[in-house]
């Protein structure tokens, strides 16, 4: 297939296009280089530097590369500053989709897959969550996302010949197999990454963002997947797709881990020793997320190959390790 990649300088994106051109499929970038990185763009893809609410220029892209399907990961993915940029988030993640949409429509390009994540389910009462849990954001972002879901649920009803697939994220880990590429963010926030940059001793500790929740050990628990068992599951989806599909799918591996397993595991796994404080509650963190994944398994035959927190870890070390200054831009 020849597949546009909205979003594929950044973390996920990026270990998309890799596997979609190992699987065979041509690829076309676009991503504003907002917060993706040039470098990380596999040098086999053809590259458009471009926001995605730039409709005219992302038409004539889908033209010029004779694109038949995208995938959109171009997002801005941080809850905190979705509550205080509410905006941006509707901005970029929400209407850079519906002009991604109409850029699509008017060439005639019908596959999507689509970057939706757990943070629309908000703090669902049971767990695991499944798909048909309902959804109740509690921050900008995840009703960012939740509002394209609606968007593309209408679309396919206006024109049966187009087709989705939106995988909900759980949290997304680990870097490529053969150390090509990883994870870069500026701010990084997320756990995985923060405890390795202390392990670096690019940090001088690690905080534990509450140590009172209703969980065994009273820190969160959270559903961690290897970001090349997720971009896995999008070929999957891609290559399955049919006109008329509205697909979700939650992309977990059905369990959870602590913040305190996460941290051990790190110590385990880099043999170095740094220091952890246990400090407040982080506003708006729901104490428990892990998934159902039986649906994407019965209806993709999918399943994470990788489900063991050192293996995820030891993924992700071996790329901060290597590269402690990300793509040293
Ligand atoms: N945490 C710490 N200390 C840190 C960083 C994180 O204790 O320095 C804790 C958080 O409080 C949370 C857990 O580690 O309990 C995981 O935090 P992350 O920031 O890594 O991930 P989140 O679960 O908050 O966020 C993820 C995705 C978001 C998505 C969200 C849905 O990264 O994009 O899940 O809830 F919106």
């Amino acid at each position: 297939m020849n597949v546009m990649v909205a979003g594929g300088a950044g973390y996920i994106g990026s270990h998309a296009v890799k596997q979609l051109l190992d699987a065979g499929h041509k690829v076309v970038v676009i991503d504003n280089l907002f917060r993706g990185h040039r470098a990380a763009v596999d040098k086999r893809a053809d590259f458009v530097q471009a926001d995605m609410n730039d409709t005219d220029v992302v038409e004539k892209a889908l033209r010029e590369f004779q694109v038949d399907s995208v995938m959109h990961f171009a997002a801005l993915a941080y809850v905190g500053e979705s509550v205080e940029q509410p905006l941006d988030y509707y901005h970029r993640n929400t209407a850079g989709v519906i002009s991604m949409l109409r850029a699509m429509q008017a060439t005639g390009a019908k596959r999507l897959v689509f970057s939706s994540t757990c943070a629309t389910y908000g703090e669902p009462e049971t767990m695991p969550i499944v798909e048909t849990m309902p959804q109740s954001p509690i921050n900008p972002y995840g009703w960012s996302k939740l509002f394209v879901e609606r968007i593309l649920l209408d679309t396919v009803a206006a024109d049966p010949e187009f087709g989705f697939v939106a995988p909900r994220y759980f949290n997304v880990a680990g870097c490529a197999s053969d150390g090509s590429i990883g994870e870069d963010h500026k701010p990084e926030t997320h756990l995985i990454p923060v405890i390795l940059q202390a392990a670096l001793g690019q940090r001088e500790k690690v905080s534990i963002f509450g140590t009172d929740y209703p969980t065994p050990d009273g820190t969160c628990i959270r559903d961690y997947v290897h970001v090349e068992d997720l971009c896995n599951a999008h070929i999957l989806a891609l290559e399955t797709l049919k006109p008329g599909d509205a697909k979700f799918y939650n992309l977990g591996i059905g369990k959870g881990y602590s913040v305190r397993e996460v941290i051990e595991s790190v110590k385990r796994v880099t043999g170095v020793d740094f220091k952890v404080v246990e400090g407040e509650r982080r506003p708006g963190d729901p104490p428990t997320l892990y998934a159902n994944a039986d649906k994407v398994k019965a209806e993709l035959g999918w399943e994470a190959k990788i489900t063991e927190m050192d293996d995820i870890v030891a993924s992700a070390w071996q790329w901060f390790k290597n590269n402690p200054n990300g793509y040293g831009e």
